[in-house]
């Protein structure tokens, strides 16, 4: 209220100086506009007055002024005519008894021969006198004055000065108002319900921030209660799970115990995490600019390890609206835990080093997809330059650090570890390959598989997802380079460096339900324009390596088989476009969706389509909400490292409920033997697949769903993390910082 009376003091006090400044200016304007008006009327009627009486004046006529009185006076103009000692010789019966005052004006014109004005008073009434002499040879024979009511000057300023009050009172009345309303509206009651809000999520309920909270006013204070909120909620839960933990004697990884091992093992250095994919981008979206979580396992499960542990996270600053935020900021931005440092790359050299060499080259030479892998001269000069780029900024960024710990990710890096240990030996490297590491003969075809070879082996721990990529790996290093490879140990051994060889199957967050909050399924599906009695859903990155085309040929073919499923379960597809500048990318995005068109024009029916395909960024929690509503989850991909969005499914589960298809070929298959596994190539399996996966009695979907949360919640993300770490902390530490 004191607020309200502060603002409104204010407006009016402001409204008052600038009304009364105005209404002043105009009064002196208009009456000085009134008495030019006055003075120039007096001057022509003064000149007339003298010239028409000139005659008698210079004969010293005493009559004969009644004619030139009559002729110019009116009632609003009285008239006097002087002889030369200024005496009256005429004048108009109105002003006649009132001319004692104006002798002084008249004495005054006919001493200096020159016209006299003034303002009198006659009569009680405010008037303009103006005495002309009346001259004879140049000199004055005698004057005359006119004498015009000038009164209304004074009633008209007043009249202003009254319009003037009523309109300020006016204007202060609706000011008042509309200032009382706007501050309620948009002040004080979104302030009522951000306190509100703020309790609730004091409570631990997750509430959404009011949704009439002005951006530009509370957006800041919004985020900050969220961010406060965030890490309440987070210690909380992460208290509690500790104490349900202890009170089952389970030792599961948690974030916290991640943190406690990471300061236990290493004191309190920061971690440095080096990947191609930020975990954040800026992006701009017309006038403002959002933050855009990629569609990435890696980021998935990089993000909750870095907000674990802090650190600087060095990585690609790919958004547009990147460069206007920072090279430097701190994430999560409502809550800051660690840094991202942000490299800049040209068009160019992303073109040769992420979409050339790497994603071009080396990933369908380690994806079994049958894509002919293209290597070019000028794409490895690229990648080499953008790894030296990276090593650069990574160093800056451990500058003042001993012994750093340094996670470089996937197949984007592969010559930075050498880079790293060259300048830091004392720097403790890990290089995590994300994707498969297929047989030495596939790896052989790449012209600079012996560069990358031992660009990787100058990390001190090299981590594949499975046994299999690591032995694969050993063999390709035994037989394309020299150094010894100790089989019992998983190490390869070259002069004074050892690199560790170790499976690290990647996960997620243990548990994703309070993420994924329940959906209100009707709703979810109403807003699709989807109804139904099943749901599947898929979410990929549109990639050849998912086996999109070949899911839809099976769906097709479920629908064919199985009929009666038709108008009963739909399908719902969410495509993250990805590598879009790669011809065999945009190839499989168009095949993708022509076969759903087709698939969608063939089956479907008024009201229904088999498959709603959703191809946009969609954000984790959106995600989260799909996971939450299916009935199944779909993976197929025809060769994966691991396959996330396997995991993320089980882990957003939390009713214990959802059946998974998974493909043999995923990594994620060797943890998952309670998904429904199938061969993505045999369209007849992958129908029948769904056809069990819908009508799976509810305990056998409990069980194998309860199973496979088991998994991932006793193989999560922060034991990933933990285990690697534990490994990079048993080697050795060099104490010689650096090497000539
Ligand atoms: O699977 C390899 C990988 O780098 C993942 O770590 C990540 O999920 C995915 O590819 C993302 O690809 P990109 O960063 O090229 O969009």
């Amino acid at each position: 209220m004191r607020f309200l009376v502060r603002l409104l003091g204010g407006i009016w006090l402001a409204t008052l100086v600038v009304s009364a400044g105005f209404a002043y200016l105009e009064v002196r304007e208009e009456r000085e506009r009134q008495i030019e008006n006055l003075k120039r009327r007096a001057t022509l009627v003064g000149a007339a007055v003298a010239e028409a009486s000139e005659r008698l004046v210079t004969r010293g006529a005493r009559t004969g002024y009644e004619r030139v009185l009559t002729r110019f006076g009116t009632p609003e103009r009285g008239l006097a005519i002087y002889d030369a000692f200024g005496g009256v010789l005429g004048a108009t019966a109105d002003v006649r008894p009132f001319l004692g005052p104006l002798s002084p004006l008249v004495s005054d014109a006919i001493r200096s021969n020159e016209p006299v004005a003034g303002f009198q008073n006659v009569a009680g009434r405010l008037t303009w006198v103006h005495v002309v002499p009346v001259q004879q040879d140049e000199r004055a024979a005698g004057a005359a004055a006119v004498l015009l009511d000038a009164q209304y000057l004074d009633s008209g300023e007043w009249d202003l000065w009254r319009r003037t009050a009523v309109r300020m009172g006016v204007l202060m009345l609706l000011v008042t108002g509309i200032t009382w309303a706007l501050v309620r509206w948009s002040v004080t009651r979104p302030i009522a319900r951000i306190a509100e809000w703020t309790k609730q999520m004091k409570a631990g309920r997750p509430v959404a921030p009011p949704p009439d909270a002005d951006e530009s006013l509370f957006g800041s204070l919004a985020s900050e209660v969220t961010g406060l909120a965030r890490t309440l909620a987070r210690a909380r839960s992460a208290a509690e799970q500790e104490a349900r933990l202890r009170l089952a004697g389970e030792s599961v990884w948690t974030e916290e115990r991640l943190k406690q091992f990471v300061e236990m093992r290493f004191g309190r250095r920061p971690v440095f995490v080096v990947s191609n994919r930020e975990p954040v981008s800026h992006v701009r979206d017309g006038r403002v600019v959002r933050e855009q979580e990629p569609a990435s396992g890696l980021v998935t499960a990089l993000g909750p390890i870095m907000q674990a542990c802090g650190g600087v996270w060095v990585a690609h600053g790919s958004g547009n609206a990147d460069r206007e935020v920072g090279e430097r900021i701190g994430l999560p931005s409502a809550d800051p835990a660690y840094t991202l440092r942000r490299v800049w790359l040209s068009d160019e050299e992303e073109a040769g080093y992420y979409y050339g060499f790497a994603n071009e080259g080396l990933w369908p030479l380690c994806h079994i997809v049958h894509e002919r892998p293209r290597f070019r001269a000028a794409d490895w000069g690229h990648y080499r330059a953008v790894n030296e780029r990276f090593a650069k900024a990574l160093l800056q960024e451990m500058e003042a650090v001993e012994a750093p710990i340094v996670l470089v990710q996937d197949y984007h890096f592969a010559l930075l570890p050498r880079l790293v240990k060259e300048a830091r030996p004392d720097a403790r490297v890990a290089l995590f390959w994300h994707i498969p590491w297929p047989n030495f003969e596939a790896v052989g075809i790449c012209p600079w598989q012996s560069d990358i070879l031992l660009g990787m082996l100058g990390a001190d721990l090299v981590g594949f997802h499975t046994q299999f990529y690591c032995n694969n790996f050993l063999e390709t290093v035994e037989r394309a380079i020299e150094g010894r490879i100790e089989w019992d140990r998983f190490t390869v051994v070259r002069g004074q460096h050892t690199t560790h060889v170790r499976p690290f199957p990647i996960s997620v967050a243990p548990d994703l339900g309070a993420a994924a909050r329940p959906a209100d399924r009707a709703a979810a599906l109403a807003a699709f324009g989807v109804t139904g009695e099943f749901i599947g859903v898929g979410v990929e990155r549109v990639d050849y390596t998912k086996g999109l085309p070949e899911r839809i040929r099976a769906l097709r073919r479920f629908f064919e088989r199985w009929p009666e499923y038709r108008r009963r379960l739909t399908f719902i597809q969410i495509a993250s476009p990805s590598r879009s500048r790669i011809a065999r990318y945009q190839a499989v995005q168009e095949e993708t969706r022509e076969m759903v068109r087709a698939l969608n024009a063939d089956l479907g029916e008024r009201g229904w389509q088999p498959i709603v395909y959703r191809e946009r960024h969609h954000d984790r929690r959106e995600i989260y909400g799909f996971y939450r509503l299916a009935d199944f989850c779909m993976v197929t991909s025809l060769h994966d490292g691991m396959n996330l969005v396997a995991k993320e499914f089980v882990a957003a589960r939390d009713d214990d409920d959802g059946v998974l298809i998974l493909s043999r070929f995923a990594g994620a298959s060797h943890e998952l033997p309670d998904a429904l596994l199938v061969n993505p190539y045999d369209v007849e399996d992958v129908a029948s697949t769904i056809h069990r996966a819908v009508g799976l009695p509810v305990e056998e979907r409990r069980d194998r769903m309860s199973h496979m949360r088991r998994q991932v919640r006793e193989h999560n993300i922060y034991g990933w993390a933990g285990l690697l770490l534990d490994e990079l902390a048993r080697i050795p530490r060099v104490t010689d910082r650096r090497v000539a």
